[in-house]
């Protein structure tokens, strides 16, 4: 019998992105039923899907390996007290449905030895309570046949046990909480614009309420809630995790720029190191307890510690990492002499553990809620925003297909090349292209004919970033081929 599972779920069981089964969806290969959609469906279109290959397995055998140790262990399963929870109520669940088939059972067996008194009754040549008791009789064997099992439902339960379902409410978005993660933190991982400040239970900026399921406080928290807000099943998604295997939330997201509100704060460096002769490393690490908290492509105001009086060294860089890991900030700093931190920092006056300023964040260079396939264009560390972009479009799942474009104005122009390799290598749907000319604007038109050869038949959205000169022409290729302006997004630095 056929199973019913989420297009969310689904993406799991057959390990594919969730725009690939959306994009089947729409084009009438997958029927879905109340949005959800069959496992018999599933194993028609990925007759490939097979425990042993859906890395489920490989995780939990992984776990016997001491190497890995505890780290591995906590990020992969969830605490004792989670799993046991897990465990005890599909337990529950399994129990009633055998408690149910043993009533239905002896329903049957009832029925059929009601209908042979009958028969005898009628002196044993009543055709119709003959043939009602071949149909019964017929009915329970094949019932009670062995047959094989749904081996997507299978993966279902295990999937049950390890990670959990979370549904928001209004906006209907679903992730999973896997090991040991709270509900804010696994939901920054899928991608999704949570509300929250502190991270550490102090803020009650993260405030949740369950209207389904169960949950686990796994951090102790300073931040009071009224005995109102306990009672109407109020928690922080900062201190909590998913006890249950499915649990739905009522929580505010973040719809653009303007819900992430202005912060100010000192971060240190983490590491400062050369990635080309002319490109700098930058990764700034913010105190435990004061995140900062931006949208995928937006920049940030880095402020440097003055040298004496009047020096103020500060200077716009859009942040090259993702919001998933907010504490991580990673910059890519081109040489420039009119950039005063870009200048301080290739003279050397900048080491590990300095103190650096955060303002922001600012820009509107984010991703719109689309289902195209989406399209990224960089110049030189234009790939900073990019990047960004790219590895939130990867935690949310559900583009359909990335493509990047990067153009270097210099011979050592793809400092991040190794990265762009390793997510064509591990990713199906990503796919790139290096060039090289030492005009950007040059370089845009010979990029726009590219794409033209591979793209254009496709309606994709576009996201180009780099010096003005490129990301002003190939906007303007894109136009006069065709794209529409609402499908073109920006962001040119000086
Ligand atoms: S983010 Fe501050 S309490 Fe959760």
């Amino acid at each position: 019998m056929s199973h019913w599972v989420t297009i969310w779920r689904a993406a799991q069981l057959v390990g594919v992105p969730r725009g690939m089964l959306q994009q089947r969806v729409r084009a009438g290969e997958i029927e879905l039923a109340d949005g959800l959609v069959s496992t018999e469906t599933l194993l028609r279109l990925y007759p490939q899907a097979r425990l042993e290959e859906s890395g489920l397995l490989e995780r939990v055998v992984q776990i016997r390996d001491e190497a890995f140790g505890r780290r591995l262990r906590e990020r992969v399963l969830p605490s004792q007290e989670v799993l046991a929870r897990r465990l005890f109520r599909q337990s529950q669940e399994l129990a009633d449905v055998q408690r149910h088939l043993q009533r239905y059972h002896a329903l049957v067996i009832a029925l059929r030895d009601e209908l042979r008194r009958l028969h005898a009754e009628a002196g044993g040549d009543e055709p119709r309570l003959l043939a009602l008791q071949h149909q019964l009789n017929d009915g329970l064997a094949r019932a009670l046949a062995t047959e094989s099992v749904d081996v997507l439902d299978v993966m279902d339960d295990v999937l049950k046990v390890m990670s959990a379902q979370v549904t928001l409410k209004p906006s209907g978005h679903q992730f999973a909480v896997e090991g040991r993660d709270s509900l804010l933190q696994a939901g920054m991982r899928a991608g999704l614009q949570l509300n929250y400040g502190c991270g550490n239970g102090s803020c009650g900026m993260c405030k949740v309420r369950v209207t389904d399921g169960e949950v686990a406080r796994i951090l102790h928290t300073d931040y009071p809630l009224s005995e109102a807000e306990k009672a109407q099943g109020y928690v922080l998604a900062c201190a909590h995790t998913a006890a249950s295997a499915e649990l739905t939330i009522e929580t505010l997201e973040a719809a653009g720029p303007d819900d992430i509100p202005p912060q100010q704060l000192v971060a240190s460096v983490r590491a400062l190191r050369a990635l080309a002769p002319d490109t700098l490393l930058l990764h700034l690490q913010t105190p435990r307890s004061h995140r900062l908290r931006f949208l995928a492509g937006q920049s940030i105001t880095l402020g440097l510690p003055p040298r004496g009086e009047g020096d103020d060294a500060h200077a716009l860089h859009p942040i090259a990492s993702c919001p998933c890991d907010d504490r991580n900030l990673h910059f890519f700093i081109p040489r420039d002499d009119g950039d005063a931190v870009a200048a301080r920092l290739f003279a050397g006056e900048i080491k590990a553990g300095d103190a650096v300023t955060l303002w922001g964040p600012s820009g509107r260079f984010v991703l719109a809620e689309d289902t195209r396939p989406l399209v990224f264009a960089a110049c030189d560390t234009g790939f900073a925003p990019v990047k960004s972009l790219i590895e939130h479009a990867l935690s949310l799942d559900s583009a359909p297909s990335i493509s990047l474009f990067w153009l270097a104005t210099r011979p050592d122009g793809h400092f991040m090349a190794n990265q762009c390799r390793a997510w064509s290598e591990a990713l199906d749907p990503f796919e790139y292209a290096l060039s090289t000319h030492a005009d950007a604007a040059t370089g845009a038109t010979q990029m726009a004919a590219a794409m033209r050869a591979d793209l254009f038949d496709i309606d994709c959205a576009y996201y180009i970033a780099g010096p003005h000169a490129f990301v002003r022409t190939l906007a303007q290729e894109l136009s006069a081929a065709g794209v529409p302006a609402s499908q073109l997004h920006t962001e040119a630095s000086a």
